[in-house]
């Protein structure tokens, strides 16, 4: 993970990385660091923590310069100490880098050979030492950045400065994403679109392979044999990477508030009158089976989508998690599709096992909220979710815009095969376009919820059950709960109960049962009177129907509106969220960015 900036500029850098580190500190927030050449002089601070700690140490240790890089990181290699912070310097060299170097223990091995001892625990190091050991030698900085590339094993993206070259950055890409920004008589490089927005709206993606020098006067790309390289310049829309609280105590709260807005907008795009507007070429009509592939919560979007692939359009549908996915070389069908659920569109994992499927020649479908990311850029088709920039790290708003996009194209495929007649699908988009105005009901229970909140945070262990479509929703709301409140929590399907979970269940035990009132309420409650016969404490989130039914004895009942068959997930997914929501603030953890995780998991 981590996030990288460079800046060439004309003014003071250091307040411009640290804006521009701001925006990507959703990368890892471990420690982060700059480093800028000042009349020839490098120098660098870094600090433990969030970015503020590096602020705060800027004001009494200011560093001054026009040509800067700097980084936010999330530790894979060594500890989260000053010492192996961004940017690692060696002599004149400094890089910054997002990714693993695979190979760094062998390369340590060759510098040990040449009397040079790492003094830090990364694997990052490895490169500064090793560019500067070719600068030793005698070859020229490019030379010594281009040489040591060639050793590199592994996922990177890197960036480096030198002493004495006040207008020069060295970037590379292999695995990890890097995009050059264009100014006016300024350059800058960022690992995306968000970090350069607050400099240019110009911007280069390098392809992979790629190396660049970057000069104030324009850049220069090479591709990985060394030859030149033409890569477009887009422009981005800067508004799509506006990120501001706009009054919530935190970005995750606005999250939850946007959906129901974010899902009309979605709406919009997806729904005509009549239909579905997907572009033709997604023809589902003679396809044997159906794979979608994804990590965390976008695997549970994908999760739920097996159900509707299957019921709405008697499509066979494998899912998977992307890092179990690219290593077990599952065999394709010829005629399949294989789809990419991400937000970021940048996960490690997912990308590659996007890369396996293209090289199966899969036709590759892209279910993005970054329309500019790798996944997008790289599969056949890329399908926007239009939640707008999703900044908190516990994903909500991505989550109902995946579903309902994924929503979607299950009933494209259900037409396409002729499995859903013309009244089926008024039927549901009648239900789709319900949901905006059914999520802002959903939201008025926050209060309610907060107040249960509060017992909660003080559970140790805390269940989800739900069955159908609801059972991902359950695994999806306790990897919410335990991601934000690090309350240890499981999701089961309430089925499977019986077959073991059940030993866990005491008074202190709350279990969430997610359950509409549908042809699979009454199952579900069997199980939740399992629960409650072993003084299990219920938290019954249902509908009226289901309060009338089955209320009686659970701790507490949440209702919700009704909601038609089969796509409750979507609305049951935002008491999921709350509930995670309220009982972090309850126990009073960082919200927004909960220990030990990063928005954007570019590393397998
Ligand atoms: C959990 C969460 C993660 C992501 C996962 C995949 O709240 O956000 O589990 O869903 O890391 O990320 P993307 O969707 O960016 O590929």
């Amino acid at each position: 993970m981590c996030g990288i900036i460079g800046v060439l500029g004309n003014h003071e850098v250091a307040p411009l990385l640290v804006e521009s580190l701001k925006r990507l500190e959703y990368r890892g927030y471990d420690s982060a660091g700059i480093a800028t050449v000042n009349e020839g002089r490098l120098d660098r601070r870094r600090a433990v923590g969030k970015l503020v700690n590096l602020s705060d140490l800027l004001v009494h240790e200011p560093l001054a310069g026009k040509a800067g890089i700097g980084h936010t990181r999330w530790a894979t290699h060594g500890a989260a100490t000053t010492v192996n912070a961004h940017p690692h310097r060696s002599g004149p060299v400094a890089v910054v880098h997002n990714g693993i170097i695979e190979n760094f223990r062998e390369l340590r091995a060759e510098l040990a050979r040449a009397g040079i001892a790492p003094e830090t625990q990364t694997d990052t190091e490895t490169v500064a030492l090793m560019t500067r050991l070719f600068i030793d030698r005698g070859l020229s900085v490019r030379e010594a950045a281009v040489a040591t590339l060639q050793k590199l094993e592994g996922a990177f993206a890197l960036l480096w400065l030198f002493e004495g070259e006040d207008d020069l950055m060295i970037a590379a890409r292999k695995g990890s994403p890097l995009a050059i920004g264009h100014g006016e008589g300024e350059m800058f490089v960022g690992s995306d679109a968000i970090a350069l927005s607050p400099f240019t709206d110009r911007i280069t993606y390098l392809a992979e392979g790629d190396y660049a020098f970057v000069s104030r006067a324009g850049v220069e790309i090479f591709d990985a044999g060394g030859r030149r390289a033409n890569r477009d310049e887009t422009r981005i829309d800067l508004s799509s990477t506006r990120v501001e609280k706009a009054g919530y105590k935190h970005f995750m709260a606005k999250e939850i508030a946007e959906q129901p807005v974010v899902l009309g907008d979605a709406l919009r795009h997806y729904l005509r009158p009549e239909g579905v507007n997907l572009p033709a070429e997604l023809d589902f009509s003679g396809l044997e089976r159906l794979t979608l592939v994804a990590c965390g919560t976008a695997f549970y979007a994908c999760s739920v989508a097996k159900y509707w692939f299957e019921q709405l359009a008697g499509l066979p549908c494998e899912i998977d998690v992307a890092s179990e996915f690219r290593y077990r070389e599952p065999p394709l069908p010829a005629k399949s599709y294989a789809v990419f659920v991400s937000q970021s569109g940048e996960t490690a994992d997912t990308l590659a096992a996007l890369r396996y499927c293209t090289e199966k020649v899969q036709k590759t479908i892209a279910v993005v909220n970054v329309p500019t990311s790798s996944i997008a850029r790289e599969a056949d088709l890329a399908l926007p979710i239009l939640a707008g920039v999703e900044v908190g790290v516990a994903s909500t708003k991505a989550f109902t815009c995946q579903l309902l996009a994924l929503a979607v194209m299950a009933l494209k495929a259900g037409i396409d095969r002729g499995h859903l007649s013309p009244d089926q699908l008024a039927g549901h988009l009648e239900t789709l376009r319900a949901l905006p105005g059914l999520m802002n009901a959903a939201l008025s229970t926050s209060d309610e919820i907060a107040k249960l909140a509060g017992q909660l945070a003080e559970a140790q262990d805390i269940l989800f059950l739900g069955r159908g479509p609801m059972y991902p929703l359950a695994l999806e709301g306790a990897l919410k709960l335990k991601e934000i409140s690090y309350i240890h929590a499981e999701g089961y399907a309430s089925g499977e109960l019986k077959h073991g979970p059940i030993a866990l269940i005491d008074r202190m035990v709350p279990v969430i049962v997610l359950a509409p009132h549908d042809r699979l309420f009454d199952k579900t409650v069997s199980n939740m009177q399992e629960v409650m016969a072993r003084h299990g404490k219920v938290l019954l989130i249902t509908d009226g129907k289901g309060i009338a039914t089955a209320a009686e004895g659970t701790w507490a009942s949440l209702r919700l509106p009704e909601v038609a068959e089969p796509f409750a997930p979507i609305l049951y997914a935002l008491p999921a969220q709350l509930l995670a929501y309220h009982t972090a603030i309850a126990k009073g953890t960082d919200v927004d960015q909960p220990r030990n995780l990063a928005k954007s998991v570019t590393v397998e």
